[in-house]
């Protein structure tokens, strides 16, 4: 009986066969214990020897069971570590980390450059409708500014011949959005993607704007003066700039004005806020009376100023960046170029 018990609990392959052993020997139901059991029909003498005799097999086999399952447990911890071996001398995977676009931190740049001024960020759909893109901009349908602005228009199902949407040429029917949801005061700026059908060094057939929009009691070009002056020399991280305000025309705008900062191109590189030459970085001017109308405020009350600028053209201008296709290729060696990836 010593020598099966022994051997089976010697034998049993891992823990649950173990188990079944234990139970099978020692359980409720065990062959031991059922022995132990018939103790209690024997004569005082007999049990004496068969009882100690008994409780000794018990032991010898609980001991051997404990053994065993420390055994196969340390069994188990070497295959399992063995499994798990790292070795943490290998060097390492190198996986691509992403960043952020360049026109994106441009975008984030600005719009925190006029949070810091009071502006809120406000916001339009991409593909609009004729009257927010033209009509309420007071270029109605037959205004020439219509041609200028390259227009991708949607398509309008056969016999619908009501005027198309467009995708926004410019972010400014923002503006009208803007003055309808807040009304005035207001001081916004829209930072967005805008459409025209172009295409050369400088100009791709999506590019980025910010409109900014202020609108109060007294509002004047001074205002607007000093908002892009503030703007600049945060954006540039230059001391001083000096800005030029030429005269211009946009219909939407009354007077209007094409801002150009002063520069220096010599020696190739670009310095902002010295130097002999003029580049034009917006356009502005102070919101056309029928402009506030159709946005819902009356001009006799209030009075504002706007304007418009490229982003990528600031993203150009600040990286040194002399093409502005490559922005939009996603060639992860000219990002990497310029410091854009990893
Ligand atoms: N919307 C004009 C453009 O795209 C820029 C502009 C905005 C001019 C606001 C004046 C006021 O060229």
């Amino acid at each position: 009986l010593r020598s099966t018990w022994l051997s089976r609990v010697a034998e049993a392959p891992d823990a649950a066969a173990l188990e079944e052993v234990r139970l099978a020997a020692l359980g409720k139901k065990g062959e031991i214990s059922a022995l132990m059991k018939e103790l209690g029909r024997m004569t005082p003498e007999e049990r004496q020897t068969r009882g100690a005799a008994l409780n000794r097999l018990r032991d010898e086999i609980d001991a051997a069971l404990r053994a065993r399952k420390l055994a196969l447990d340390d069994a188990a911890l070497d295959a399992r570590l063995a499994a798990e071996w790292l070795d943490v001398t290998l060097p390492g995977r190198p996986r691509p980390a992403g960043s952020i676009h360049p026109v994106s931190q441009v975008m984030d740049e600005v719009t925190a450059i006029f949070a810091d001024m009071g502006f809120s960020v406000a916001e339009g759909p991409q593909v609009e409708s004729d009257w927010y893109n033209f009509d309420a901009l007071n270029i109605p349908p037959e205004h020439p500014a219509r041609q200028e602005h390259d227009t991708f228009f949607m398509a309008r199902a056969a016999g619908d011949d009501r005027p198309p949407h467009v995708l926004r040429t410019h972010t400014s029917p923002v503006q009208i959005r803007a003055m309808e949801a807040m009304g005035a005061p207001l001081r916004i700026i829209c930072p967005g993607r805008v459409y025209r059908m172009d295409m050369d060094q400088t100009h791709t057939p999506m590019f980025h704007q910010v409109e900014g929009l202020a609108i109060g009691r007294d509002i004047s070009m001074a205002n607007l003066k000093w908002t892009l002056e503030e703007f600049c020399r945060a954006f540039f991280e230059v001391d001083e700039v000096e800005l030029r305000f030429r005269a211009s025309h946009f219909p939407f705008t009354e007077p209007s004005a094409e801002v150009d900062i002063r520069c220096d191109w010599s020696g190739g590189q670009l310095k902002i806020g010295q130097g002999e030459s003029w580049l034009e970085i917006l356009g502005s001017g102070m919101v056309h009376p029928k402009v506030l109308k159709a946005g819902g405020i009356d001009p006799a009350e209030w009075q504002g100023f706007a304007f418009g600028m490229g982003i990528d053209r600031l993203a150009m201008l600040k990286y040194g960046i002399p093409d502005l296709r490559a922005f939009f290729e996603s060639d992860l060696r000219w990002l990497r170029h310029y410091g854009f990836a990893a």
